[in-house]
C-alpha cells in the first residue's frame, strides 16, 4: 500500500486524483496545491512546490512512496531531480529530460540529429538574422519563443508583417527569458492530434490519443488558449499511424535522450500534425495534456497508479493497456474574459445536477469561499462524459453543462465537431 503526493491544481490533476484513488495499491493520497475537486479525493497540504527542500521534508515525514507531478513548470525547475537525489520515487522527468518541453530549440536539434520528421527550422538569438531568414522563406511561417511561455509563445504568422512583429515581441521581452532565443519554422498543414506515451527511461507504453480545441471560439476562431475541450480517441490516429509514430518519432527520441545521458521517464505527449497519412512532430510536452488527461482517465481501464509506479522505477511489464471502447469528451467551462484576464469570484452551482446526467465535472480553477464554490481562474470546470460515439459523449457533456448555474462562465458549443462530422459520414 502506498502514500502518494500529487502536485498540481488543475482539471488534469483532478482527473488524475479521481483515477488514482480507484487503485487497490493506494493507502492515502495527498495533494498540493490542489483545488476543491481534488480535495474530494485527497488531503490537501500546505506546501510551496518551488521549495524543493520543503517538498522533500514533507515526503519524509508523511512516508510518501511516490510523487506524481502534473504540470511542466516544477519539472523544468528540477523537482524530480531533487526528489530522486533524496531517494524519493517520482513520476515525471528530470530537468535535463524536461528540456523536450522547456526548450523548443533543444527538441528541434534532437529531431535533426535523429532524423525525426518535423517542420524545417532555424534557431536565432537576434532579430536581424531571424528577420532575414523569414524574408527568404516567406509567409505563412511560425515563430516560437524557445522557452516555457505558458502556451503563449507561438505565433502562426500568415503574413510577413505578423512574423516580424512576433520576432520583435520575443526579443523585446514579451515572453521574458523564454523569448531570448527564437525558433523559426516551416508552416505545416494537416490535422493535429495528441499522442501520449508513458515512458520508463527506455520503453514507451502507448497511452492513448486525443484531439484538443485550442482556439477560444466556435469554429476554431479567436485567440489560442490552454485548450477549450478534447475528445479521445482521435480517429485520425489509426493503429498503423500509431505504429509509425512510435517507430519514427517516439522511439528515436527515447534513444536520443538515453544516449545524451538524460533518459526520459514520465509522460511524453507528442503534438502531431498528420498530413496525407504522414505524422510530423509539432512539439513535445513532458506531462499530460490539460484537458486531454481528463478524457484519457475516463477511458483507461487499467490501474493508473500501478502504471505510474512502473514508469517511475521498476519498468513496464507489458507494453499494452486496456481502454474502454467508448469515446470520451470534455467541455471546458471558462470564466468571462479568458484567455485574457478572467473574471474571478463568481458563484457556481448545480454540479450535483450536472453529474446526475452521468457526466463528471472535474474542477480546474475553482475555490471555496465561505462554503460557496467560486471561479478562481481562466479555465474553471471540465465537464466530461463517455458515450458509444463521440456524438453521444458530446450530447451527455452538453446536457450536463446546461444544468450548471454559472452565468459568468462560457464554453465552446462545438467540441468534437471533427469527429462528429466523420461519424456522420460513416
Ligand atoms: P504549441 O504552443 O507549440 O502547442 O503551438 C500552438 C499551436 O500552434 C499548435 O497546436 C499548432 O496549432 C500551431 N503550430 C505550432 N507549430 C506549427 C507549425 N510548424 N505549423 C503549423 N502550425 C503550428
Ligand atoms: N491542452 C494542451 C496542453 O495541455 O498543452
Amino acid at each position: 500500500m502506498m502514500n502518494v503526493l500529487l502536485i498540481g491544481s488543475g482539471g488534469r490533476e483532478h482527473a488524475l486524483a479521481w483515477k488514482i484513488v480507484q487503485s487497490p495499491l493506494l493507502a492515502k493520497l495527498y495533494a498540493a496545491p490542489g483545488n476543491p475537486g481534488i480535495a474530494q479525493h485527497a488531503e490537501i497540504c500546505d506546501l510551496e512546490i518551488s521549495d524543493h527542500d520543503a517538498v522533500i521534508g514533507f515526503c519524509r515525514e508523511t512516508t510518501i512512496d511516490l510523487v506524481v507531478v502534473g504540470p511542466e513548470a516544477p519539472l523544468v525547475a528540477g523537482l524530480s531531480d531533487a526528489l530522486e537525489a533524496a531517494g524519493i520515487k517520482v513520476f515525471g522527468p528530470t530537468a535535463a529530460a524536461a528540456q523536450l518541453e522547456g526548450s523548443k530549440g533543444f527538441t528541434k536539434d534532437l529531431c535533426a540529429r535523429y532524423a525525426i520528421p518535423t517542420a524545417a527550422y532555424q534557431r536565432f538569438n537576434n532579430a536581424p538574422k531571424a528577420k532575414a531568414y523569414i524574408r527568404a522563406q516567406g509567409a505563412p511561417i511560425v515563430i516560437k519563443a524557445d522557452g516555457l511561455a505558458a502556451g503563449k509563445g507561438v505565433t502562426v504568422a500568415m503574413t510577413l508583417e505578423e512574423a516580424m512583429e512576433a520576432v520583435d515581441d520575443c526579443f523585446e521581452g514579451a515572453y521574458g527569458e523564454a523569448g531570448a532565443e527564437v525558433v523559426v519554422e516551416e508552416f505545416l498543414t494537416g490535422e493535429e492530434a495528441s499522442f501520449f506515451c508513458l515512458c520508463d527511461g527506455k520503453a514507451a507504453l502507448p497511452f492513448g490519443t486525443a484531439q484538443d480545441h485550442k482556439r477560444v471560439g466556435d469554429g476554431d476562431t479567436g485567440p489560442n488558449t490552454g485548450g477549450m475541450g478534447a475528445y479521445s480517441p482521435a480517429p485520425v490516429m489509426t493503429p498503423a499511424l500509431i505504429e509509425r509514430t512510435l517507430k519514427e518519432i517516439i522511439e528515436p527520441t527515447l534513444r536520443g535522450m538515453a544516449e545524451m545521458g538524460a533518459p526520459f521517464s514520465g509522460v511524453l505527449y507528442a503534438g502531431l500534425m498528420i498530413d496525407a497519412g504522414e505524422p510530423k512532430l509539432i512539439e513535445y510536452n513532458v506531462r499530460f495534456g490539460d484537458p486531454e488527461c481528463q478524457v484519457l482517465m475516463m477511458r483507461l481501464e487499467d490501474d493508473l497508479l500501478a502504471l505510474l509506479v512502473a514508469a517511475a522505477g521498476s519498468g513496464f511489464k507489458s507494453l499494452s493497456t486496456r481502454w474502454s471502447d467508448d469515446a470520451a469528451l470534455t467541455v471546458v467551462m471558462a470564466a468571462e474574459g479568458y484567455p485574457g484576464t478572467p473574471r474571478k469570484g463568481t458563484a457556481i452551482s448545480g454540479l450535483d445536477r450536472a453529474e446526475a446526467t452521468g457526466a463528471k465535472a472535474f474542477h480546474a480553477g475553482t475555490s471555496l469561499h465561505d462554503g460557496t464554490l467560486v471561479a478562481n481562474g481562466g479555465r474553471v470546470l471540465n465537464v466530461t462524459a463517455r458515450g458509444t460515439t463521440v456524438q453521444a459523449a458530446q450530447e451527455t457533456a452538453y446536457r450536463a453543462v446546461d444544468v450548471i448555474d454559472w452565468p459568468e462562465g462560457f464554453c465552446r458549443r462545438d467540441i468534437g465537431w471533427r469527429a462528429v462530422e466523420r461519424e456522420g459520414e460513416n
